[in-house]
């Protein structure tokens, strides 16, 4: 009776959040119109595509259920110029949109619409540039694609940590990667985007332009589409990962390690530590990177914890990312995230999200046997916010802030807020956990990639929000951005 009670508390308090990213929707036979328009503006290297065609279902697939829409269809444009007439099409018309890089966006909304899908498939190029030491990358590539075309070059890029995550979105939110200790986020590795602006311009954007090189550091798609990403390059031989899996109860000694190698500060060294909780049990998955072939030993504490499956070696970084791809799988749930900031998984810490991870993967199963509620613990190294300035993402480098991500995947479409409310209270819990243990972070920021529908942009973006409305306001005064789904300044 007691947890009958708990869920009604949780209920009630549900009545008091709704989604505002939402938009309105046109007629269906206005945006047939505006489909057909389009298919007439671009030239042969683009498409439309119609439900029930192939390219359309795989246009409008993403990682997450719950940010998959039926859009009125789709279209894959084959370069910046027919991009650029597509969105004055949908500019001019009003039409709402999506754009799509690696789909991996979560949020309802975000990159799924129920109006014109712009899928970013066909920019799908890789170009070393030895001479530079830069790579030119398609915006709708995913990273395990870059990493596969990148494995003879001998070179590597800072990108995302698991198969099927888009550069773009992944790129232009902020950027944590396993390559983060040596070269920072991927926001400090670009060295020039090309942009389509809101009104059509096609650009290029560098260190030159003030704003929009400020703006596209973490603003994500408030300020036109990338078309192209040019990144620093960075030398990549063999490296040693994988992943170690083990019941709750090497939770205590998972703990242990985890506050000891935090103190080690080898910058080729990366961990995550997976806090799952589905089917009544808890389970642990930790996650293993080091850039030579070879580790360094800064492992060994975790190496010595009896696990139940391991799968650690060396290897090249396209095979160890694509090992974890498992791991990360949605096997066709909804899913959501939150973030929850901290500056030290101590043991206080790492009690709260284990607790919490419990708490409500218990609750949630209760209600969705579907359901998993997991925690991912990313420890950086403390200087690794050190490698970039000027960024909309993140606010504040002034110290080194772990991101952390809350995860729900789950089944029953209805329970589409209370998983929200369980989210934005695990990661409440855990910041007040963290503030009563000496980290300074009442206003640690929120990774906008890993943020819950609904976060104030303040949370996200700190001091930075002001100028990023007026470098908004400038770029995009008639609103075209307004017209898809995101975080909109
Ligand atoms: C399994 C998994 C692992 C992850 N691992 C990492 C990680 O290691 N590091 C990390 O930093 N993040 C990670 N993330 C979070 C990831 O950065 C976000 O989910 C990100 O939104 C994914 O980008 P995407 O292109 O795949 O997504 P999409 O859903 O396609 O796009 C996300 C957002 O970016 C916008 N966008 C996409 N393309 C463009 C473009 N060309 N121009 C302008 N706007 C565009 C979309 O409109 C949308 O709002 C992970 C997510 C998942 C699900
Ligand atoms: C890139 O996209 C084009 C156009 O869709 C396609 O013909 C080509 O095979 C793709 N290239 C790669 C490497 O996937
Ligand atoms: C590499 O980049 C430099 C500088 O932008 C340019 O001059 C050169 O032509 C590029 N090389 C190739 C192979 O693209
Ligand atoms: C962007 O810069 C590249 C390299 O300097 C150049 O080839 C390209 O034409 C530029 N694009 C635009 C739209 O100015
Ligand atoms: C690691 O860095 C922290 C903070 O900078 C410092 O307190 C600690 O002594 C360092 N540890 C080692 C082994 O160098
Ligand atoms: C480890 O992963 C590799 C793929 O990278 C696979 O071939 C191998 O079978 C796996 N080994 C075990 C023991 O699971
Ligand atoms: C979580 O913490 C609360 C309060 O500290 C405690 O009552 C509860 O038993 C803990 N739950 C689990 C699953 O550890
Ligand atoms: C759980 O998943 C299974 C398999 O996908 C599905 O058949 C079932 O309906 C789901 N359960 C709930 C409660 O939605
Ligand atoms: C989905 O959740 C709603 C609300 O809790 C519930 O009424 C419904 O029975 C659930 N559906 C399934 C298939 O479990
Ligand atoms: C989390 O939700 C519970 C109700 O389930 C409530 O009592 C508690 O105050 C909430 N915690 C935070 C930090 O919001
Ligand atoms: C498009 O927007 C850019 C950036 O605000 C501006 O410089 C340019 O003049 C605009 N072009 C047109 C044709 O309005």
């Amino acid at each position: 009776m007691a947890s009958t009670t708990l869920l009604c508390a949780f209920f009630l308090a549900l009545l008091s959040c709704s989604r505002s990213e939402r938009l309105e929707e046109p007629s269906t036979s206005d945006m047939q119109y505006t489909c057909n328009q389009i298919a007439a503006a671009i030239s042969s290297a683009s498409q439309v595509f119609f439900p029930p065609a192939t390219e359309y279902l795989f246009d409008i697939e993403h990682y997450s259920y719950s940010n998959t829409e039926a859009s009125a269809c789709s279209v894959e444009p084959g370069s910046a110029a027919d991009l650029s007439e597509i969105l004055r099409v949908l500019g001019s018309s009003r039409t709402p949109f999506a754009v799509k890089g690696g789909g991996h966006g979560v949020n309802p909304g975000f990159s799924s619409t129920s109006g014109v899908e712009i899928a970013m498939s066909r920019f799908n190029e890789t170009h070393v540039n030895s001479t530079c030491g830069t790579v030119e990358v398609g915006a709708g590539l995913t990273w395990d694609e870059v990493y596969a075309t990148l494995g003879p070059t001998g070179v590597n890029l800072v990108g995302a940590r698991a198969p099927g995550v888009g550069v773009a979105g992944s790129a232009l939110g902020g950027g944590y990667s396993y390559l983060s200790n040596q070269y920072g986020l991927m926001v400090d590795n670009v060295i020039r985007y090309e942009l389509v602006l809101p009104n059509g311009t096609v650009t290029n954007v560098t260190s030159n332009d003030d704003d929009l090189w400020f703006g596209l550091k973490g603003g994500l798609n408030n300020f036109g589409i990338v078309t192209k990403f040019i990144f620093q390059s960075h030398p990549q031989g063999g490296i040693w990962g994988g992943f170690r899996l083990h019941a709750e109860n090497q939770l205590d000694a998972i703990k242990d390690a985890l506050v000891k190698f935090q103190q080690k500060n080898d910058t080729k060294a990366a961990i995550d530590v997976v806090l799952s909780y589905s089917s009544g049990q808890l389970s642990i998955a930790v996650l293993f990177f080091y850039d030579e072939p070879t580790s360094s030993g800064v492992f060994d504490d975790f190496l010595a914890i009896p696990a139940i499956e391991a799968n650690v070696s060396t290897t090249t970084f396209s095979d160890f990312i694509q090992l974890l791809g498992p791991l990360v799988a949605a096997n066709g749930l909804r899913v959501l995230f939150e973030g929850a900031p901290v500056t030290q998984y101590s043991p206080a810490v790492f009690d709260a999200f284990a607790n919490q991870t419990k708490l409500w993967g218990a609750r949630l199963s209760a209600l969705d046997k579907n359901a998993t509620v997991s925690s991912t613990l990313e420890p950086f190294d403390n200087g690794f916010f050190s490698f970039g300035s000027g960024s909309a993402f993140p606010p504040d480098r002034s110290q080194a802030v772990f991101p952390s991500v809350v995860t729900v995947k789950w089944s029953n479409a209805s329970l589409e807020e209370v998983m929200a409310f369980a989210l934005r209270n695990i990661s409440d819990t855990i910041r007040a956990a963290a503030l009563a243990d000496g980290q300074n972070v009442a206003h640690a920021a929120v990774y906008p990639n890993n943020a819950l529908f609904g976060t104030p942009l303040e949370d996200m973006y700190g001091g930075n929000v002001e100028r990023l409305r007026q470098i908004r306001a400038a770029i995009d005064p008639e609103d075209v951005m307004g017209l898809t789904g995101g975080w909109r300044f």
